[in-house]
């Protein structure tokens, strides 16, 4: 499509697609009486204005039945997972019985290092990324002292090309290769959380298996923001929180992927409890641990009945919205802003913005993130005070994510904007 740097053309995208409406399903903060531009969907999503309600009917089933709720009322808590099991697979490409929702994500990346990570012999290396966000590598730290083990000895980490911000797949595949002798497995994530790369699960995935290594996921910055297909991409696990793209709440219970070849594996090592325990026997409350012979067989706790209405709530308004309809706006909406973002830059008599996100569609998703060569702090604070809610990594990172469900192409438009006068007067 050929882009126009202009509100008439900006609104028209809006008044054209067909989730239009479904800004109207979200609360969206105001200051001063005006909405925020809100591009922080990649660190915490709006909430939906459903989410209360959800959350009020758990009360109130809990008011009328005590601990029957359970099993009594119009949703029995018993099956309520499977409400969420649903959505979530269209989105992650899987079968529904391959995820189960529990717990947070760095909790879950623990849990499923004790099902993945397999020391044999020479075997106990782990690939991933250099600067993986610090909880994934808190979690390698601690998770391998229990070990006994060092992560610096143990963690092979693969950096971006020389002098560039990528990490390129063949050098990612370069150094499954160069070190298969000795890998336990490949953790990577899908999408950074620092640049908004982009990495290509599938290929790693299929070098990995190639060379007898199992390969897992963080896909937090990924689940509901890019399209994967997990199940077929043949992935052995991966685990993402559920409050970033998908809107389910702060500290929303998170969703992990486990594929369905490992469900009666048993020999597989897990921590188990009893919320993990075959349905049909649980509470006969029997000695000896025996598996839901699902993903959910990795489950431990009584759930949190009032986090999963606040996931259902904001996974209700994905399966209204239609999964490919936001994947096609969310390819239009960052187009547009990449558009928008090179017409800002190239109106300026020098350069004061540098992408470190990748460029190729395929490459990246909501999220871009903007290298701010001068005075980065004060043009920050000047998008904030104008009402335009990025984030900030230090050294000197902006990043946003303008999302389908609640964000407009006008406010794309409109952040542009704001930004070329920020930097023309910050000069
Ligand atoms: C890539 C990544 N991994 C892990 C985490 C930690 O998630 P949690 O606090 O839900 O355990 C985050 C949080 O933003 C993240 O972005």
């Amino acid at each position: 499509m050929q882009f126009e740097n202009s509100l008439v053309f900006a609104k028209q995208l809006d008044e054209k697609n067909p989730l239009k409406d479904f800004r109207n399903a979200f609360i969206i903060p105001s200051v001063n009486g005006k909405e925020q531009i809100y591009f922080l969907g990649n660190s915490l999503g709006l909430q939906p204005k459903k989410t209360k309600d959800e959350i009020n009917k758990i009360l109130e089933q809990w008011a009328s039945y005590g601990v029957e709720g359970f099993f009594m009322g119009s949703d029995p808590w018993l099956d309520y997972h499977d409400r969420l099991r649903k959505p979530l697979s269209e989105i992650v490409g899987a079968l529904p019985h391959e995820i189960t929702v529990m717990n947070q994500l760095t909790v879950n990346l623990h849990l499923m290092m004790v099902s993945f990570y397999e020391l044999k012999g020479k075997r106990n290396k782990i690939l991933c990324e250099a600067k993986a966000f610090p909880s994934d590598q808190y979690m390698f730290e601690t998770h391998l002292r229990h070990y006994g083990l060092n992560s610096d000895e143990i963690l092979i980490e693969v950096k971006p090309g020389e002098g560039e911000n990528k990490i390129y797949t063949e050098d990612i595949l370069a150094a499954i290769e160069k070190n298969q002798d000795e890998l336990a497995l490949v953790l990577f994530s899908g999408i950074n959380y620092y640049n908004g790369q982009v990495f290509d699960i599938k290929t790693i995935t299929e070098a990995a298996h190639d060379a007898g290594i199992k390969a897992g996921f963080d896909l937090a910055h990924a689940a509901g923001n890019i399209p994967l297909q997990l199940h077929d991409w043949d992935v052995d696990f991966a685990c993402w929180c559920s409050y970033k793209y998908l809107n389910s709440g702060p500290g929303a219970i998170a969703g992990v992927f486990i594929h369905e070849r490992f469900h009666y594996d048993k020999n597989i090592n897990r921590f188990a409890g009893w919320w993990g325990y075959d349905k049909t026997t649980r509470f006969k409350m029997e000695k000896g641990f025996k598996p839901i012979p699902t993903a959910e067989g990795w489950q431990l706790s009584t759930p949190s009945l009032l986090l999963y209405a606040s996931h259902k709530a904001a996974l209700d308004v994905f399966e209204e919205a239609g999964w490919n309809n936001i994947l096609e706006k969310q390819k239009l909406l960052t187009d547009y802003l990449w558009f928008m973002l090179d017409d800002v830059n190239q109106s300026l008599a020098e350069k004061l913005i540098e992408f470190i996100t990748p460029r190729k569609a395929e490459e990246r998703g909501c999220q871009v993130s903007l290298l701010m060569l001068q005075k980065g702090r004060e043009v920050f604070d000047a998008l904030s005070k104008a009402g335009v809610m990025v984030d900030w990594r230090e050294p000197n990172v902006i990043r946003l994510a303008p999302v389908p469900l609640y964000n407009q192409f006008e406010e794309v438009w409109q952040f542009a904007n704001i930004l070329r006068q920020i930097l023309k007067a910050e000069k």
